[in-house]
Formats: structure tokens, sequence, C-alpha cells
């Protein structure tokens, strides 16, 4: 099964959305197989959004990424990456449809609520990143009737 590393943003930790967020990716039947609230450092924001080091808005993401505790956690299920990244909508809050977490729960691209892996390659990166320790390995029952 596909693994993908997502996280609820500072803005999202802070607006009492991680209850809400995680219970969208749990009813899709995704299984969570690692979770931690992190106050993340310098060092880690800085690789983790290493892709964006040029772009002009990059201090200002570090600056927001390290400004509270974000919720890290890694996802388990079929197609898991694009399956997280489609019902977190588009980047842009603006422009995500209704239905999706950005296009319910959030205004502005500086505060989108969350982050999800964009591909195999990313998300192998970002899990090795945000979680050296590894994740579990359990079944569940319900596994059967999911994939
Ligand atoms: P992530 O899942 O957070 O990586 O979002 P994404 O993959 O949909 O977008 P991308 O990787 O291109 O950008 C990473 C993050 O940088 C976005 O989620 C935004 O929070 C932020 N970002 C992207 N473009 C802008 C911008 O033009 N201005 C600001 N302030 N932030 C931006
Ligand atoms: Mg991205």
């Amino acid at each position: 099964q596909e693994q993908t590393f997502v996280m609820v943003k500072p803005d999202g930790v802070q607006r009492g959305l991680i209850g809400e967020i995680l219970a969208r990716f749990e009813r899709k039947g995704l299984k969570l197989v690692a979770a931690k609230l992190v106050q993340v450092s310098q060092e880690l924001a800085e690789a983790h959004y290493a892709e964006h080091r040029e772009r002009p808005f990059f201090p200002e993401l570090v600056r927001f990424i390290t400004s509270a505790p974000v919720f890290a956690m890694i996802l388990e299920g079929e197609n898991a990456i694009a399956v997280v990244r489609g019902m977190m909508g588009k980047t842009n809050p603006a422009e995500a449809q209704p239905g999706t977490i950005r296009g319910d729960l959030a205004l502005t691209i500086g505060m989108n609520v969350v982050h999800g892996s964009d591909s195999p390659e990313s998300a192998k990166r970002e899990m090795e990143l945000w979680f050296p320790e590894g994740a579990l390995s359990y079944e569940r029952s319900l596994d059967a009737w999911l994939a």
C-alpha cells in the first residue's frame, strides 16, 4: 500500500482543525500509521521546503511553518498520495473546490491548513525527513473492505 506524508499546518492546529481534517482522511479509509505534534525547527523547515528556496515567499513560508506546532502524520492506502492531494484541493484556497479541505476550511494561499506530498519521490523524502523513526505496520479488520 502507498504511504504519504501529510501535515496540519500551524493555522490548522491553532484553529482546532486537527480532528476535522484527520476525520476526513479516516472516513475515506486511509490508515494512520504515524503521527506527532511537532514544533518545527528552522533546519527542518528549510529542508522540508528546499524546492522553494529561491522563491520570493520562502522566508515567509519558513516563518509561518515554524510559528506554532504542526500535526505531522503518515497515511497509508491505495493511491494515498493522489487521493490526499485531491481531498486537499488546489494550493490557493480561493481556487479550491468546495468539498475539499482547502475549499471548505481556508481562505488564503499563505495559510492553507494542510500539506500533502505531491509525488512518490517527495513522499519518500518527506517521510524520512519527518519520521526517521519510521511508521507502524498493523492490520485493521476493515482493510479487506477498502481495497
Ligand atoms: P504543500 O502541500 O503545502 O506543499 O502545497 P502545494 O504542494 O499545494 O503547493 P506548493 O508546494 O507549490 O507550495 C508550498 C506552499 O507554499 C503552499 O502550500 C503555500 O502555503 C505556499 N505558497 C505557494 N505559493 C505561494 C505564494 O505565492 N505566496 C505565499 N505566501 N505562499 C505560497
Ligand atoms: Mg508542495
